[in-house]
């Protein structure tokens, strides 16, 4: 552009008005906020107004003195602009009349002005300039031009892609470095043909849910793309860009690995309902109250229930009123982290109010907290129960035909020496009596109370007369009588007694010292049961009349085991026995 020339005192179009005195130009310029000077040759300020001795911090006496450095006022950068200008002047090369340059104060502080110059008519050598400090617009230019690379810098370093697109024309105005990792540079393209490849816009364009009445709202959406296959979930929104118009911009962030986990977890969860539903095994979960929050087909299959009926049932519901009260007590210790047991047996109630045996398998359920409910399995053991009681019916019939047997061999061998006459019941009862106080289980007490009632029984080939001789039995008389246990055990020992009867009864004469018959046996060799009937036989013999002698007294025969505790009885078995006679007050029937 080339420089405009007017002259320093009127402008020559204006003498068709009336001409302005000089005084007036002068007061506008020594008024105006822009600076005013001019230049001469050699740099030398021949005038500055005061608006621009203010920018400058100099006095327009200092600038104007023929030793004022012109240079001083201009940034160091910024020299070469001017001296090109110079230059350019010089050889009559066009000089742009505005320009920007960095004005140094006298303090030494920076200013960005904005220069025009026109070159003075008549002397061409000489420059006038207005100055105008331009210091706060580039400021804010500058504020503004860092603030939108900070928030680009954040759009461009969010690893989810993000575009702005025209509703109206499609175009791309924005998309972030993310967005172009995945399609290429997309600025300026159509959006449903870059990101979608598409050859019009897309059906499923979200645009109507968020423009319209929806203006300013999120849009939260789910797609597969069509060309890189992956799962996004998208935010779009309505904003406005800096042309004021409402744009549309998504956030789209990848959802792939997270749809395949939920696939994988989906088709697993699928599995193992399938699993659960189809199993053989009722499964059920419950709450702290016992109420039901899950219970599988087989579950509502075994209690005669609809599988949709089980949502308002509860373990009151369903338990028989017999076992409700124990059921509802391990749930709630096991809720409060109490020792109870985890399997057990119970009996439960149908829809149909028919009784069911269950055996169940229980386990606390928690959620990182206290124990929310429970999850049990169930199996139906109603014919296992019926089976089981059958087997104990056939077994207490079986035993009491066993009883049956012994007390007619008991009576048998009794009826051939009638003064020992309910000798075996009484050494048959003590010595079960002595086993409970020792705490020996039930069964071996059985066979001990078995064992005891017929442990003469050797005595059947014992020649009557002998047994029931009035007076003392010679020492051959007596080796006959010895040998009862051995006859005894002989009799018994093919017999399949539930205990060993045959060696009970084959020891009943046996010492802790080893000082008995028939076999000589010692301490533990000796069977317990016959260690405690060889005491009670003693004990109820001495303490019963004999044809050849009277009764020796419950004293006497209590002082005999007591006397020979450790040696010939066992002392364990002794200390019971008296402990019968002194504390619990037994007395021999
Ligand atoms: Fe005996």
């Amino acid at each position: 552009m080339a420089q405009k020339t007017i002259s320093p005192s009127m402008p020559k179009q204006r003498k068709s008005v009336l001409p302005i005195p000089e005084k007036i130009y002068r007061t506008l310029v020594e008024n105006t906020l822009d600076g005013v000077y001019i230049i001469a040759p050699q740099e030398r300020f021949e005038y500055v107004n005061p608006a621009f001795e203010r920018m400058a911090g100099y006095k327009a006496k200092e600038i104007c003195d023929k030793n004022f450095n012109f240079y001083s006022l201009i940034h160091p950068e910024d020299r070469i602009l001017i001296k090109r200008r110079k230059v350019a002047r010089k050889t009559g090369k066009p000089v742009p009349p505005q320009f920007t340059i960095r004005l140094l104060t006298k303090e030494g502080k920076t200013k960005h002005v904005e220069v025009n110059t026109v070159v003075l008519s008549g002397d061409k050598t000489r420059v006038l300039g207005t100055v105008r400090d331009i210091s706060d617009r580039i400021r804010s230019e500058e504020t503004l031009k860092f603030e939108r690379q900070q928030l680009l810098s954040i759009f461009e370093s969010i690893d989810e892609p993000i575009y702005v697109s025209d509703p109206d024309t499609f175009e791309v105005l924005f998309a972030n470095q993310a967005l172009r990792n995945i399609v290429g540079s997309a600025k300026r393209k159509i959006c449903f043909k870059a990101f979608q490849g598409r050859s019009s816009p897309c059906p499923f364009c979200t645009n109507k849910h968020i423009f319209g009445e929806n203006l300013g709202k999120p849009y939260i959406w789910e797609f597969q793309n069509d060309i890189n296959k992956r799962f996004y979930k998208c935010i779009d929104r309505a904003i406005r860009w800096p042309s004021g118009k409402m744009v549309r911009c998504e956030v789209a962030v990848d959802m792939t690995e997270q749809k395949t986990a939920e696939k994988v977890f989906r088709n697993s969860e699928e599995r193992y309902r399938d699993l659960v539903e189809k199993a053989g095994i009722a499964i059920l979960i419950d709450d702290q109250e016992g109420n039901f929050k899950y219970a599988n087909k087989r579950y509502a299959e075994m209690f005669g229930y609809r599988p949709e009926e089980m949502r308002n049932q509860s373990i009151q519901s369903v338990v028989h009123p017999d076992d409700v009260e124990r059921v509802m007590k391990y749930h709630k210790g096991r809720l409060e982290g109490k020792n109870v047991p985890s399997r057990y047996e119970f009996k439960g109630i149908k829809k149909d109010g028919s009784p069911i045996y269950l055996e169940v398998d229980v386990v606390a359920l928690k959620n990182g907290g206290p124990s929310i409910g429970t999850r049990s399995y169930l199996w139906d053991i109603t014919d296992r129960k019926k089976a089981e009681n059958e087997a104990n019916d056939t077994m207490r019939k079986l035993r009491k035909a066993l009883d049956g047997t012994i007390n007619a061999i008991a009576l048998t061998v009794e009826a051939r020496d009638p003064s020992t006459s309910g000798h075996q019941r009484r050494v048959a009862d003590l010595a079960r009596t002595i086993a409970t106080e020792m705490g020996i289980s039930k069964d071996r007490i059985e066979g001990l109370r078995s064992a005891g009632v017929i442990h003469d029984l050797g005595k059947i080939c014992v020649p009557a007369d002998i047994l029931s001789k009035p007076s003392k039995l010679s020492e051959s008389e007596f080796s006959l009588i010895k040998i009862h246990p051995q006859v005894g055990y002989d009799i018994l020992k093919d017999i399949e007694f539930p205990w060993p009867v045959a060696t009970i009864i084959h020891q009943h004469h046996e010492r802790m010292n080893g000082s008995g018959y028939p076999q000589g046996l010692s301490g533990d060799d000796i069977l317990l049961e016959a260690r405690i009937l060889a005491a009670a036989d003693v004990v109820e013999a001495m303490s019963s009349h004999r044809p050849y002698r009277p009764s020796l007294g419950l004293e006497n025969a209590l002082g005999e085991i007591s006397k020979n505790k450790g040696i010939l009885y066992d002392p364990a078995v002794v200390e019971t026995c008296l402990r019968l006679f002194s504390e619990k007050k037994y007395a021999v029937k």
